[in-house]
Parts: C-alpha cells; sequence; structure tokens
C-alpha cells in the first residue's frame, strides 16, 4: 500500500504510524529491530544533512535491503527537505514520501513550492507532506507560530497535500521541560482537512500525550533525537570501558540500546492503535 493510502487509512481509523530518522547502518538496523519485535510497520525517514552524509541512491538502497533482510513493511521518507532540487531528486530516486518544508516562508510562498511539489511527486505516485505554522528547534531558536485551522484548510485545499506537519507545541530536540500539546487544537486542524496530520518534535513527549494526540487526528509520530542520543549515549559508555577495536562488537550494543527505546514507542503507539 503507498504511504499516502495508509495514512489516510489511519486517518479513518484513529491510529498512527512511528517515523524514525535514521543516519547510518547502525540506527536504521535499531529501529527495523524494533518494528519487526512489536509486529509494527514503520517509516524510515531521512534529512537532507543524512542525504548528504550517505548519498540519495545509498540512502534507498540501504533502506530497501535492510527493510527485506529484517522483514518489516517500511516507507522511506525524506524529512524537512528545504532544497527543492534535492526533494525532487529524491522522488527520482524512487523515495515513497518526500517533505516540502518552506513553512519559514510567508503563507502564499508556502503554497506555491508546495504545489510545485505536489505536481512532480504525482506521476511518481510519492507521498507529500508540507508544514504550515513553525516547530520550533530547540536550542536554536525558540520561535513558536501555531498551526490555525483556516489556513490548514485553506493550504491543503490550495496545494493538494496528503500530509501536513502542524505547530501545535511540540518542537525539535529535548524539551527544558515537559511540552503541553494543544489537543483540542489537534483536534480542530483534524476536522476541517483530509490531510494526514503529522506531529514532529516527538523526542520528550511523554506516552499519554502522544497517545491523546493520535486520539485526536495525528497519524505520523517523528521521532529522532531521542534515538539518536541513547545511541550516541552507549557508544560513549563503550568507549571508556574498552579499548577494543572492534567496530561489530562495540556498535551493536548501541544499536541494542536504541532498538529497545524504539520499541517502547512502538508499543505505546500500537496500545492507542488497538484499543
Ligand atoms: P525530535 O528530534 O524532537 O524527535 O523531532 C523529530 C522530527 O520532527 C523529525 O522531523
Ligand atoms: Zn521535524
Ligand atoms: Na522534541
Amino acid at each position: 500500500m503507498r504511504l499516502q493510502e495508509r495514512l489516510a487509512k489511519n486517518k479513518n481509523e484513529g491510529k498512527a504510524l512511528l517515523a524514525t530518522n535514521f543516519y547510518n547502518f547502525e540506527t536504521l538496523s535499531a529501529v527495523l529491530r524494533a518494528a519487526k519485535n512489536t509486529n509494527s510497520d514503520i517509516i524510515l525517514q531521512v534529512s537532507e544533512s543524512s542525504i548528504d552524509y550517505l548519498g540519495v541512491n545509498v540512502a534507498k538502497d540501504l533502506a530497501k535491503s535492510a527493510s527485506e533482510q529484517y522483514g518489516v513493511t517500511t516507507w522511506l521518507h525524506m524529512d524537512h527537505g528545504q532544497d527543492v532540487t534535492l526533494v525532487k531528486k529524491c522522488i527520482d530516486a524512487g523515495f515513497d514520501s518526500v517533505m516540502i518544508d518552506a513553512s519559514e516562508k510567508p503563507f502564499e510562498e508556502n503554497v506555491k513550492i508546495t504545489s510545485e511539489i505536489v505536481k512532480y511527486a504525482e506521476s511518481a505516485n510519492v507521498n507529500v507532506e508540507a508544514e504550515l505554522g513553525y516547530i520550533s528547534k530547540l536550542g536554536q531558536d525558540q520561535k513558536m507560530v501555531y498551526t490555525q485551522p483556516k489556513e490548514a484548510k485553506q493550504f491543503v485545499e490550495a496545494t493538494g497535500v496528503n500530509a501536513l506537519a502542524i505547530a501545535v507545541g511540540s518542537a525539535h530536540g529535548f524539551y527544558k521541560e515537559t511540552p503541553k500539546l494543544q489537543i483540542d487544537l489537534i483536534q480542530e486542524i483534524n476536522e476541517v482537512t483530509p490531510a494526514a496530520l503529522v506531529l514532529h518534535g516527538s523526542s520528550g513527549i511523554p506516552d499519554d500525550q502522544l497517545q491523546k494526540a493520535i486520539k485526536n487526528g495525528i497519524t505520523k509520530i517523528n521521532l529522532a533525537t531521542e534515538i539518536k542520543n541513547i545511541f550516541m549515549k552507549s557508544l560513549r559508555e563503550e568507549f571508556v570501558a574498552t579499548d577494543g577495536i572492534d567496530l561489530r562488537v562495540i556498535f551493536p550494543k548501541a544499536t541494542a540500546k536504541a532498538t529497545s527505546l524504539v520499541e517502547d514507542k512502538l508499543r505505546a503507539i500500537n496500545h492507542k492503535n488497538v484499543q
């Protein structure tokens, strides 16, 4: 099933998919093991910087062959695409989904750029996610512009986008204080637009809030920082504890920690899914 169909189905059923970022083979295999162990389908995402690091085709081939090896249903998604040329390159390379992020631009310009990508993605049958409002990056900026339901409706109608990232109180990275998602706002936006709603910045959001968000219309949950953090923390501990040089012994310990984290998230999300 194409991702756009699956997200539409999720929206009808009040369910969500977890979308995890990966950076290398280890973090990719970590999330695939977690998906396998919990019998979950999962979205695999790469950001522009990860694509710079891995290369478009390596990212795609790695995600595809590893998914087959672990026997997990996955979709490959480009996360926060700001470079239109690179977004188109991902579509051409066979990604299942792309995000065009022109959220820092004025409304009309965001509509124009997003529409161009929707049109480009159409013949390839690729899912397109856009962002409306502004989801801040903790540590870099504290700007927060909530998504307005009326604008969301107008934006989705004007662009024909399948999925919409909304600013409802979450932020990228770790929070200083426990965040409080605007659940009523999620519900309001969900009622006025047919697009699948995406929650960014899910690292640091307590499970009960994630579950409430899903119940009120979130269909895709983006998780990155917590995976990176637990992986690197474990690696640092391993390096202190050993002077070994066998990567294939040291890395799997960090991979296992990341797997267990993602398993917990998937269980929390699936718990809502089966209710
Ligand atoms: P976190 O890093 O807060 O988990 O956010 C992830 C994200 O939104 C990726 O697009
Ligand atoms: Zn994001
Ligand atoms: Na976050």
